[in-house]
């Protein structure tokens, strides 16, 4: 009953795990104030948009889902509409919110997050619209209140900010210099996730190979690997993105000798063609790229490993876009997540001048994706007849009388079990492979 008296907040979050963790830490103020949440915009009080810009389709559905809340806020005027995130870090883009969504109340950037109850009780007490974008990142705020959206598994986030300037991307511009929390404190969060019955931890940030540069004492990101192995009741560790130029090999032998660490790494490769990679900023070549995944499955043969691509960079000619499609089939990634290249203003790549035509882009996209898929499927197809372990999530999406987790490889796996297990460990077989997950029967 009381539940129902509560006010309710809406939180839509666009882009990558970072974003996630973001809405939850706002989510969680918002509880402590005596919100809850709601998947209905409808019966919000307040609505969060947190924002992502990396690509160019990201900011459009962002205006797109802006220009509906008119609507609403006329039916409401007391609903306070909040829009933050990497999108409002753009030069320029919070006053072209505010001006042309005259209806947003609240816009905030990345490096002041933790200030929302701040601003939101202003707009309440005055009635005036908060914009505040802070260019410069702040301390690591540590002991924010969070409201996590699984129970099996949680975030957590090691490091801020990216050093790394791709010259397509965007982040170091809107997520600023890279700055890592202290061990200490990323292992009482996890402690303290583990004593709440959190099975799986996911290591978040940029370039988390570069963890630990900067503090005092200094630690590589393969002794904080080997400390948080060693906490009592963890079950699995994860952790993304890895940058190749920064994959240690002490990382690979953490995670051979390591007994919760997972094997699986999302090391993303852009391209497959040297000379792009160089004009990428990437700091690798091909071969470079290819001798570490030798390394990598050769010390931890049973790995599963992902990446990102970027199709249609400036000056990609069809000879390197071939490049990438040999990588790929010579790698065989278990998953791998395509992108067109998006134009980003600011950056460097946004001023080369030979850019590629829409059409090329497209079909080079839909070249790459069929040979992905052919190499997951692959993947998917030596799992047959296995016996894997799986942390069940829940019920599966399509059918609630089967259930679904993930293998330690992070593969998705639908299977007929006991709903009790949701949250645990269980032995599954899978019976067949499809071509994005697995299917099988929980073994006792
Ligand atoms: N265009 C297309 N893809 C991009 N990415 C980053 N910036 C761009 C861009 N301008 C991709 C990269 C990165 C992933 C998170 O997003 O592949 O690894
Ligand atoms: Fe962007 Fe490159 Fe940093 Fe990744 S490593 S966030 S692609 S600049």
């Amino acid at each position: 009953m009381i539940q129902e008296q509560m006010p309710k907040y809406y939180i839509e979050t666009w882009g990558c795990q970072m974003n996630e963790e973001d809405s939850e830490k706002l989510a969680g103020m918002l509880k402590n104030i005596g919100y809850t949440d709601t998947l209905n915009r409808e019966e919000a009080s307040i609505i969060i948009f947190n924002t992502c810009c990396v690509r160019e389709n990201a900011e459009l559905k962002v205006f797109g889902n802006l220009g509906t809340l008119r609507k609403l806020k006329e039916k409401n005027p007391d609903l306070v509409i909040a829009v933050c995130g990497c999108m409002m870090q753009q030069k320029g883009m919070a006053e072209d919110i505010v001006r042309r969504f005259p209806y947003v109340d609240i816009v905030f950037g990345t490096h002041n997050a933790y200030k929302f109850p701040e601003y939101l009780n202003r707009v309440k007490q005055e009635n005036v619209v908060v914009k505040e974008i802070m260019d410069k990142e702040t301390e690591i705020i540590e002991g924010m209140p969070i409201e996590r959206k699984s129970d099996a598994k949680a975030y957590v986030t090691i490091m801020y900010g990216c050093n790394n300037f791709c010259t397509y991307c965007v982040v170091p511009y809107v997520r600023g210099r890279e700055r890592s929390r202290k061990p200490e404190d990323i292992e009482n969060e996890i402690i303290e996730l583990v004593n709440e019955g959190y099975k799986e931890i996911t290591l978040l940030g940029q370039n988390v190979n570069s963890y630990g540069k900067g503090l005092d004492p200094e630690i590589t990101f393969a002794d904080l690997l080997k400390r948080i192995d060693k906490i009592p009741g963890l079950e699995r560790l994860r952790f993304m993105t890895s940058h190749p130029k920064d994959l240690s090999e002490d990382v690979i032998k953490a995670i051979k000798e390591g007994t919760k660490i997972c094997e699986q790494i999302h090391l993303p490769v852009q391209s497959g063609s040297s000379r792009i990679l160089k004009i990428m900023n990437r700091k690798y070549t091909r071969e470079d790229y290819l001798n570490l995944i030798r390394k990598i499955k050769k010390e931890i043969p049973d790995v599963a490993i992902s990446t990102d691509i970027i199709v249609g960079f400036p000056g990609e000619t069809e000879e390197d876009f071939e490049e990438t499609l040999s990588l790929v089939k010579e790698v065989e990634f278990d998953s791998a997540y395509t992108f067109i290249y998006s134009r980003r203003k600011y950056t460097p790549a946004d001023k080369m001048e030979d850019q590629i035509d829409d059409s090329v882009k497209h079909e080079r996209f839909n070249r790459l994706i069929e040979v992905i898929n052919e190499a997951s499927a692959k993947k998917n197809k030596e799992y047959e007849g296995k016996v894997v372990e799986v942390l069940v999530e829940g019920e599966s999406k399509n059918d609630s009388t089967r259930l679904m987790g993930r293998t330690r490889t992070g593969k998705l796996v639908n299977f007929a079990g006991d709903k009790e297990s949701i949250g645990s460990l269980v032995n599954v077989k899978i019976t067949k492979a499809q071509s994005f997950s697995l299917n099988g029967e929980e073994i006792k």
